[in-house]
């Protein structure tokens, strides 16, 4: 693998960040950059910035733990992940993609609101994807929607991109509804957007979808990443099996 052409500078900080709050120096030795961590966009830009920022620094170990639960309930229920026709969805520059791809799933199809994404993907993971869309779900019109539904999804994979401003509730049940009965449905999320102080939606969506729409086969509390200053990040991951659509005009 070829160096890296910058340095990655962590800040040398006396009190704990936000994970929204966090961000580094890039230094490119005649400038240097301050990058947010959650800006995205500017990350996938620099070449191998996502990966040396969150996989090498920072162990986040998310998409081979969600992609390996997966792979575990499919086993457990006699199912293979060739038969799996996956809608990842928050998909970034790739790296679930990549895991999926070594498992061998039929279709892989990626979306992401930001063209950043796709371009990295492009870039970087040529051929990992069947196809990836650059396209917002929570307001995706007759066309964009016809034009997934033709995929015919029985997977639905969202890693590391629920809350914090990332994918609203409203676009995940979207997400959700483009898979078909029985579809298999794999996702983490922070434990606090679970826990009784959550304010982005999610523990209402989720618990209001387990009741009818959706049986949770696997769920597990893990160590998604470090923070910047070196503390747990802890995440929970949730493997089932879709039962019914949701109907949107019921969620409040
Ligand atoms: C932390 S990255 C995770 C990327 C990838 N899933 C991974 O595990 O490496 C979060 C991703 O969610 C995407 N995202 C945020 N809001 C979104 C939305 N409303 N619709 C689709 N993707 C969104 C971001 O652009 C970003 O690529």
């Amino acid at each position: 693998m070829q160096d890296l052409n910058y340095e990655v500078i962590f800040p040398a900080l006396d009190h704990q960040l936000e994970q929204d709050e966090e961000w580094i120096i890039v230094d490119f030795g005649n400038r240097q950059r301050k990058v947010r961590l959650h800006d995205y966009g500017a990350i996938y830009r620099i070449p191998r910035l996502y990966e040396e920022i969150f996989y090498e620094r920072l162990q986040c170990n998310s998409p081979e733990v969600i992609c390996d639960m997966l792979s575990g309930a499919l086993e457990k229920s006699g199912c293979s992940a060739r038969d799996l026709r996956v809608l990842d969805f928050g998909a970034g520059n790739g790296m679930v993609g990549e895991q999926l791809r070594e498992r061998g799933c039929d279709l892989i199809v990626g979306v992401d609101i930001l063209t950043e994404a796709k371009d990295a993907v492009d870039r970087d993971r040529p051929g990992i994807y069947d196809d990836y869309y650059a396209m917002d779900l929570s307001q995706f019109d007759g066309e964009e929607a016809e034009k997934l539904k033709q995929y015919d999804f029985n997977a639905l994979i969202t890693v590391a991109a629920l809350g914090f401003n990332d994918i609203p509730p409203g676009a995940f049940l979207n997400a959700f509804n483009l898979i078909g009965g029985e579809g298999w449905i794999a996702f983490n999320i922070k434990d606090r957007f679970l826990a009784n102080k959550d304010d982005t939606g999610y523990k209402d969506t989720i618990e209001g979808i387990s009741k009818d729409n959706f049986s949770v086969h696997q769920r597990r509390r893990y160590r998604h990443r470090f923070s910047l200053g070196g503390k747990e990040l802890y995440y929970i991951a949730i493997v089932g099996k879709k039962i019914r659509d949701v109907n949107l005009s019921e969620i409040p």
